[in-house]
């Protein structure tokens, strides 16, 4: 049951919102259905249910709502864009480490992010590297924001009081400091960097002290974290930690040292993950206040029960050399911007890929990494190669039901 705040936030919502009346029935049931599985949080003027959707009261949830609930237009809905591969860190499973190539200037990232909001384009990542060493983040961050909602992926190294209130400013909605164990030397040794631990946690407090930014900490998981229960753990200390969100994934496969069956998590990993996120925001959302820490596990929203895995059609990567892979854990590329119009690459990866009802990396790592189509990431006609060897499943319930198939 939701509390009297909430269904108020909710009635909110819809009144930002009226193109959400047009919604298919069928699909209106399931976002009403997705939402009851979250806390509400009030952000200023922002109400937000959490960091992978835009805050729900503002233009770019409109634009979500507009473009892909009510148009079902083609084309993306999220992206992220590199804004340097440049990184103190080194991190063992860092899904960028065999990308290279000559960085894109700001002339042509400020071009990306337009060529992105005008594909449909609602929420936007900024990620890298370490997307706070580029200099023009701030000025790039305000550009963005007049349309999309903007969500900055960080270790947190080098950021002041001054960059953070700059670019809560210049409309940052939220932050996700990447913080994976509570024991600082656990932290260290998966970053390969000291100081890792103590960078994040100074982060988090400077971000903690800024109005109306939401804070979220990224916390990678491997398998045994979350067979051998350590993931609670982790849950309790990111909570002591007073911020808004825990934004969870399992350790992709996206590079060798992971192409490992032990490694990638199984259907009953995701589903005990998401039994603990219900779980747990259920009795945050039972707290009645819109306290308390969201968990917004990743293997949740791409859940068959829920979005699907959105690699290539409603999601985008562009690297920071402008390659375009259809999301930030396939190492494939379908072009690069400097040569070809960005429209023209969606077109032609969304032709690859349909949607399905699980994640693209964790079910076709081994064909990525079979050696079979050369070194990754894999370039246009490769990739084509590898895709055409690729069986796709069942849509997610929600493209079923935006779709037409379900009821
Ligand atoms: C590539 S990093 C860029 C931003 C910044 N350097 C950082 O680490 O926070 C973006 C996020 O992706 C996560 N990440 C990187 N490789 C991953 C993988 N193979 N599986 C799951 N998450 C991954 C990182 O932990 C981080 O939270
Ligand atoms: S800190 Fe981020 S970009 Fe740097 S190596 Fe780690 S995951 Fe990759």
């Amino acid at each position: 049951m939701r509390s009297q705040q909430e269904r108020f936030a909710l009635a909110k919502v819809v009144a930002a919102n009226p193109a959400m009346l047009r919604v298919k029935p069928a699909a209106s049931l399931f976002m009403t259905r997705y939402m009851r599985q979250f806390p509400i949080r009030r952000f200023g003027r922002n109400l937000i249910l959490h960091s992978h959707l835009p805050p729900l009261t503002g233009a770019a949830y409109a634009r979500f709502v507009d473009h892909h609930l009510v148009g079902r237009r083609p084309g993306p809905s999220h992206a992220q864009v590199g804004l340097t591969n440049a990184c103190p860190q080194n991190c063992e499973y860092c899904y960028n480490k065999s990308r290279s190539g000559r960085p894109m200037d700001t002339a042509t990232i400020l071009r990306v992010i337009d060529d992105l909001r005008d594909a449909g384009v609602a929420w936007l990542g900024f990620t890298g590297g370490e997307p706070l060493l580029n200099r023009d983040i701030v000025d790039v961050t305000a550009h963005a924001s007049s349309t999309m909602a903007v969500k900055l992926f960080t270790t947190g190294v080098g950021l002041t009081a001054q960059m953070a209130a700059d670019l809560a400013a210049a409309g940052l909605f939220s932050v996700a400091v990447s913080l994976d164990h509570w024991e600082e030397a656990r932290h260290d040794a998966s970053r390969r960097y000291e100081g890792a631990f103590d960078a994040a946690m100074e982060a988090i407090s400077i971000l903690r002290r800024v109005p109306g930014i939401h804070v979220s900490v990224s916390s990678v998981l491997s398998r045994q974290m979350i067979r051998n229960g350590d993931v609670n753990r982790l849950i309790s200390f990111l909570e002591s930690l007073g911020v808004d969100e825990a934004w969870l994934s399992e350790v992709k496969p996206s590079v060798e040292d992971f192409w490992d069956e032990e490694l990638v998590i199984t259907e009953d990993d995701r589903r005990a993950l998401c039994r603990l996120q219900d779980h747990h925001n259920r009795s945050v959302r039972g707290r009645g206040r819109m306290e308390g820490m969201t968990i917004n596990y990743l293997g949740h929203f791409e859940g068959a029960e829920n979005f699907g895995c959105n690699a290539g059609c409603k999601m985008v990567y562009i690297d920071a050399f402008g390659e375009v892979s259809p999301c930030v854990f396939l190492p494939l590329s379908f072009g690069n911007v400097r040569e070809r119009a960005l429209g023209e690459i969606l077109a032609e990866m969304r032709e690859h890929f349909p949607g399905e009802n699980r994640c693209f990396i964790n079910k076709n790592y081994r064909l990525l990494g079979s050696g079979k189509y050369g070194e990754l990431p894999l370039d246009r006609p490769q990739a084509i190669a590898a895709l055409d060897q690729v069986k796709f499943g069942p849509q997610s319930e929600f493209n079923r039901r935006l779709k037409g198939a379900g009821s």
